[in-house]
């Protein structure tokens, strides 16, 4: 694999796993602070981090050994308000900024594996843009948000809430392949 799209993929595996423990942790404040809902979409989010990050580490998986990971990762135990906030400033980074230009760089390289892997991951992170907005208006009102089920696709990560659709747009897997957080 071309050592930049290597470098990139380390960065991305490293983004998503802090943004997975980050979630967890955020998710334990929104039920502390009384809203639920919110810390249900913290989880369900979490999830489709943890997918984001096992699509990056198998495609670099031969190439092994101990590296530097550079990665920005986002840090503070606010309110739920402000945890909301961060997380909604660090997808859009994820979506405006990281992902198009690593997107480009793998296309440029032809590392087809590494530009699925990541096309795949972004499309989720612009639907958490989403929900994470709506969830922090509604607590903004000083109210918990309204939230169907939110349904993950394990195969890419695909995000959305209500119900699952038969086919993942982004992945083509199977209704059965989505896990539903309820
Ligand atoms: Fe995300
Ligand atoms: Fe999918």
């Amino acid at each position: 694999m071309h050592s930049m799209t290597a470098e990139n993929l380390r960065s991305a595996y490293g983004g998503e796993s802090m943004a997975h423990m980050r979630y967890l942790i955020w998710a334990d404040k929104a039920d502390q602070d009384g809203f639920p809902n919110v810390a249900r979409l913290f989880r369900a989010i979490a999830f489709a981090e943890q997918v984001h990050a096992t699509n990056h580490f198998n495609v670099l998986r031969d190439v092994a050994g101990p590296f530097s990971v550079t990665a920005g990762g986002g840090f503070g135990l606010g309110s739920t308000s402000q945890n909301l906030q961060g997380a909604i400033d660090g997808e859009r980074f994820e979506v405006e900024e990281m992902y198009p230009a690593y997107v480009a760089v793998a296309e440029a390289q032809s590392e087809k594996a590494a530009q699925r892997s990541m096309s795949w991951a972004v499309e989720a992170e612009k639907q958490h843009v989403i929900l994470y907005t709506q969830a922090k208006q509604a607590v903004d009102a000083g109210h918990d948000v309204t939230l169907g089920v939110v349904y993950i696709c394990e195969l890419c990560g695909h995000t959305v809430e209500g119900e699952a659709p038969d086919k993942c747009p982004v992945c083509n897997a199977a209704k059965k392949h989505y896990r539903a957080f309820a």
